[in-house]
């Protein structure tokens, strides 16, 4: 996108005005189309009557036309996109889905966010599973994280609960190799994509992963409340629904002994939920579309966020918490002598500039997406070296 477009694509995010925004990992920020579709959207129900006829049959395309969107972003059929309300949704619909034993193993690195962990802990309270760990934080060669994972190999692992971008360091993990090995070995391999959709280009049918959540509020720049989980055909067909309702019933008749379910995504969904927050996510793709390509927005992403790791390099208070260049658009860093959630307040107080402390490890995030410009990064470069 040229320069003078980008400053009126930018001109019409409010969030944007005014401020020093780098919080896209935590959420990201609404374009005014995206906030005058919701509106627009919730207005026409209304005008409606929300509970009738004509918004009934609105409601079937809103839902189908954003399943499709969204499974066209990652390079797979609307019928295995699920519709969520965030990535840990996605995440605890696929883990809860599986016929766990006592004793079976799930592994997870030593990166992954701490509402995953949560679902771990419950799995082995409820069912007696063994959660074991991969420490993979500091490797940045694709080799030595498969290596990680086959040197902590047990054979009662029944599945992996990766991140395809941990949230601390913005590391790639080679979620192709990773499958492909799992997959000889048994174990299914669920996905965490916080941080990966919207950043990646993504073709899932090719990654081969059998279950991908994710959300639209980070780095689709969608609304908040709104995500999704790929579920790789046979493990949706496979997967027991823990929460269940109307929307992922094919019948309402016969429910007992087993209900027959959607023959699509739809089987894991419950029930009513914020449609007008469908059109809000279309429009947000679009919106990143006029940014550029999938491959043109991770590109200059990546560009800029090389050219911040290398001049916070510089700076000699600053340590990144890479060794070599960010493949993302996270870029986390330590201010020596700066205790991170103090640090991170004092910025949003004093400079209106919004990046966020990490626990683990202890550094500040900056996450910068393709919407953002040189300009921001001199200024936050120039802040940071006071
Ligand atoms: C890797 C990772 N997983 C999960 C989450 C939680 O995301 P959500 O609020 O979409 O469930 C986040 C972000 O906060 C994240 O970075």
């Amino acid at each position: 996108m040229a320069p003078s477009a980008l400053e009126t694509w930018r001109s019409q995010v409010p969030a944007l005005q005014g401020r020093w925004y780098f919080n896209y990992g935590g959420q990201g920020v609404l374009h005014q189309q995206v906030l005058d579709a919701i509106q627009q959207s919730f207005a026409y129900c209304e005008s409606q009557g929300s509970f009738s006829g004509v918004i009934n049959h609105w409601i079937t395309e809103e839902l189908a036309q954003t399943r499709h969107a969204i499974a066209v972003e990652l390079g797979v059929a609307a019928e295995t996109i699920t519709l969520t309300e965030n990535t840990t949704t996605g995440c605890n619909i696929a883990l809860w889905s599986l016929p766990w034993q006592p004793g079976d193993r799930l592994l997870l690195t030593d990166c992954e966010h701490p509402g995953i962990v949560a679902i771990a802990a419950q799995l082995q309270q409820r069912f007696g599973i063994v959660p074991q760990f991969v420490p993979v934080l500091g490797l940045e060669s694709d080799a030595a994280i498969i290596a990680a994972i086959q040197h902590h190999w047990h054979p009662q692992i029944k599945a992996l609960m990766i991140s395809h971008v941990l949230w601390n360091t913005g590391q790639i993990l080679p979620l192709k190799a990773i499958a492909d090995w799992c997959h000889q070995q048994g174990a299914l391999v669920i996905v965490d994509a916080a941080q990966s959709v919207g950043v990646l280009p993504l073709d899932l049918t090719a990654l081969g992963v059998d279950a991908y959540a994710f959300t639209g509020h980070k780095w689709w720049c969608g609304p908040v409340g709104l995500g999704g989980l790929y579920l790789e055909p046979n493990f949706q067909a496979a997967g027991q629904p823990l929460f269940v309702g109307w929307r992922g019933l094919s019948s309402s008749k016969n429910l007992l002994p087993v209900p027959s379910w959607q023959p699509n995504g739809a089987k894991f969904e419950v029930a009513s939920s914020c449609y007008p927050l469908l059109a809000g996510l279309r429009t947000a793709l679009d919106l990143q579309r006029q940014l550029g390509t999938a491959q043109e927005r991770y590109d200059r992403l990546t560009k800029l966020s090389q050219w911040l790791w290398q001049h916070l390099h510089e700076l000699p208070h600053i340590r990144p918490i890479r060794q070599t260049p960010p493949p993302t658009g996270l870029v986390s860093f330590e201010v020596v002598g700066a205790a991170p959630n103090a640090l991170m307040q004092r910025l949003e107080t004093q400079e209106r500039l919004l990046i966020r402390a990490l626990p683990h490890p202890l550094c500040l995030r900056a996450s910068i997406h393709a919407a953002v410009l040189e300009s921001e990064l001199e200024h936050l470069v120039m802040v940071l070296s006071r």
